[in-house]
């Protein structure tokens, strides 16, 4: 076992990780962030990501100990305190039915505002296109995104 050290949304954790073990479990199971979902466990899906110094990655695919010194941000951290105003758009715009995918959409979309606030249709979908959704059949989330974007 190796200690790593990380910011983990706003707060220093250190925890001793297996070399093998990837970010998605030590989250999940041994320091209880539950909103990074294990769907393929293979990078096809995009329910793992989580933001790698600002950057979305998928969790299921990083090593936890690649984090070691570096900032993860997840659903549970992307907001001091209420929801974003991205999130708020998703409830309004009825942008999850069972919700599996939204963790990782929301990060995902929350990285492209951050660095495109005003997106086109196009760059939405092509943002989003790593991340799958079984039930919405996208337009919702891509209207959600494009409305906290500031489009109509
Ligand atoms: S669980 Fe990581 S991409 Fe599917
Ligand atoms: S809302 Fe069910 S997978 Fe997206």
């Amino acid at each position: 076992m190796t200690d790593i050290t990380f910011m983990l949304n706003g707060e220093a954790r250190t925890i001793a990780v297996d070399p093998h073990e990837v970010l998605l479990d030590v989250l999940r199971d041994r320091l209880g962030i539950k909103s990074p979902k294990a769907g393929c466990n293979r990078g096809d899906c995009g329910t793992c990501t989580v933001l790698l110094d600002g950057r979305s990655v998928r969790s299921c695919l990083i090593l936890a100990i690649e984090v070691d010194g570096h900032e993860v941000t997840t659903l549970e951290g992307i907001a001091a305190d209420g929801l974003t105003a991205l999130q708020e758009s998703f409830i309004a715009h009825d942008a999850f039915q069972c919700g599996f995918c939204a963790p990782g959409v929301i990060l995902t979309a929350t990285e492209l505002l951050r660095d495109n606030p005003h997106p086109s249709m196009e760059e939405v979908k092509e943002a989003l296109a790593g991340n799958l959704c079984r039930c919405t059949g996208y337009r919702p989330i891509i209207d959600a995104v494009m409305a906290a974007g500031g489009e109509p």
